[in-house]
Formats: C-alpha cells, structure tokens, sequence
C-alpha cells in the first residue's frame, strides 16, 4: 500500500543564509541516499522558518522515516498535516526534491495566493501538495532551461 505523510516543522538551524544553504545540501544528500534505499520519494519546502514537507512510499518505511526524521534536532515541533493512501506516486523522479523559497520561486508562490511568509499552521495538506507540484514543475522546466543553454 503507497502511503503519503505530510508534517510541518519549525526550523531551528542557526546562523544566516549561508549556514542555512549549506544544512540544506547536507539533509538532502542524506535524505536522497535513504530514500532511494528505502523507496521513499518526496518533497521538502522551506523557509528560514518552517519546514514542509511530503513523504511517499511503502507504509513501514514512510513510518521509520518520519520517525527518524521528527527526532532530528535540526528542526522541532514536527506536526503531522495528514497521512492517507495513495493510487500512485506524486514525486516519482525525486528521491527527496527541495525548494528553498526564493525571489526565483516567489511566482510560484504568488500564483497559490501566498505574498507574504508561508503559515503552515494555516496550510492544509492540499495546499502543500498542490504547491509542492508546481515548485516541482518549476524546478523541472529551470533544469530543462539549462540544459538547452549548455
Ligand atoms: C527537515 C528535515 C527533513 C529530512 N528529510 C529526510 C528524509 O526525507 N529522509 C531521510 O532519510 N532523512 C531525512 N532527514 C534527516 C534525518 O533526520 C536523519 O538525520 C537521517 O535520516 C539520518 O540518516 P543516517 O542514519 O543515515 O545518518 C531530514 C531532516 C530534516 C531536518
């Protein structure tokens, strides 16, 4: 059975952008060599704030995985927005895809009516869903960009 699990964390990684940059590549270097081992793909949004993010795959392992990942002190006070079935897949290509927000990426948010620092206190999981799979898109189509310029 394909599981989906979406949680929000609030961040608690120190220090400014940089630090922050360099946190970020290390989780998802980590979270890419787990989830390919463990069938989990997904997508992580975030902020100097919160974290979002998606987790799918085969139930036991979106369960360990979560656990593991809610005990990281990186972050705190992970909640779970919801955790259903899915028919299939909404992140197949992604191992764990990220999405730092950005002014590159702020269109994006625009178009799913959030101006302004994301509440993920206020978000349903639809939501996060919705936007994870335009940032996807985004980010497929810059990828898609470069390689034509290259
Ligand atoms: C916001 C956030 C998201 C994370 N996402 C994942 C993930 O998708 N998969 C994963 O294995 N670890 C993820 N981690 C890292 C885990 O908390 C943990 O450090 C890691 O799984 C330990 O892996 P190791 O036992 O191989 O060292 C995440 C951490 C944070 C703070």
């Amino acid at each position: 059975m394909l599981h989906q699990l979406v949680y929000y964390s609030r961040n608690t990684v120190p220090g400014g952008d940089r630090a922050m940059l360099i946190n970020m590549r290390e989780i998802l270097s980590v979270s890419q060599r787990n989830n390919s081992r463990d069938g989990i793909t997904g997508f992580l949004i975030f902020d100097k704030t919160w974290f979002v993010q998606i987790l799918e795959g085969e139930r036991g392992q979106v369960t360990r995985t979560y656990d593991r990942i809610a005990r990281d002190t990186r972050h705190a006070a992970a909640t779970i927005l919801n955790v259903r079935d899915v028919p299939g897949r909404l992140f197949p290509n992604w191992t764990m895809g990220g999405a730092m927000r950005t002014p590159e990426v702020q269109e994006v948010y625009l178009q799913h009516g959030f101006g302004g620092p994301l509440d993920p206190m206020r978000l349903t999981s639809e939501q996060v869903v919705t936007l994870a799979l335009d940032l996807q898109a985004y980010e497929v189509s810059r990828r898609q960009g470069q390689k034509l310029a290259s």
